[in-house]
């Protein structure tokens, strides 16, 4: 099994954006982490970041038949984009919706994603172990 993960808008200043909400671990950090917890599960990933919607879009049309799984925190196109969600629903990859914060406990503005329901399923409010919990989630599958 094989697994994409696709980090959107604003992730890449981890570590220096709202660090009382994102925490101080930087981007760089966080792969990092991620890529040793991937190898403990003896999960090949590869992860990705855009800020830009249609280079997300490109990277969910791309992982089409080369990957088994994807690990996607859209950041705030999570809360608009139904470009996107169409993206995740045209490729049929078991896809997971992760987000750092707990956006049900946040602006009202973020309390919706349009994106969720195309995938199976949606974790937030575990910081960076989201991902690894979504992870395996997907092994799970
Ligand atoms: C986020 C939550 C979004 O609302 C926000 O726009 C982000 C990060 C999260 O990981 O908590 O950029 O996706």
């Amino acid at each position: 099994m094989k697994v994409l993960i696709i980090n959107g808008p604003n992730l890449n200043f981890l570590g220096i954006r709202e660090k009382n909400v994102y925490g101080n671990t930087t981007y760089e950090e966080m792969c990092s982490y991620l890529y040793k917890e991937a190898k403990k599960l003896q999960v090949p990933i590869d992860i990705v970041q855009s800020n830009i919607e249609g280079e997300i879009i490109n990277f969910i049309q791309d992982a089409y038949d080369k990957y088994d799984g994807i690990i996607i925190n859209a950041g705030a196109y999570t809360h608009y984009s139904i470009a996107i969600f169409d993206a995740i629903k045209s490729v049929s990859i078991n896809t997971i919706e992760v987000h750092l914060s707990n956006i049900y406990a946040r602006e009202e503005f973020r309390q919706k994603s349009v994106t969720a329901p195309a995938c199976i399923g949606q974790i937030c409010g575990f910081g960076k172990y989201g991902y690894v919990m979504a992870l395996n989630a997907l092994l799970q599958k």
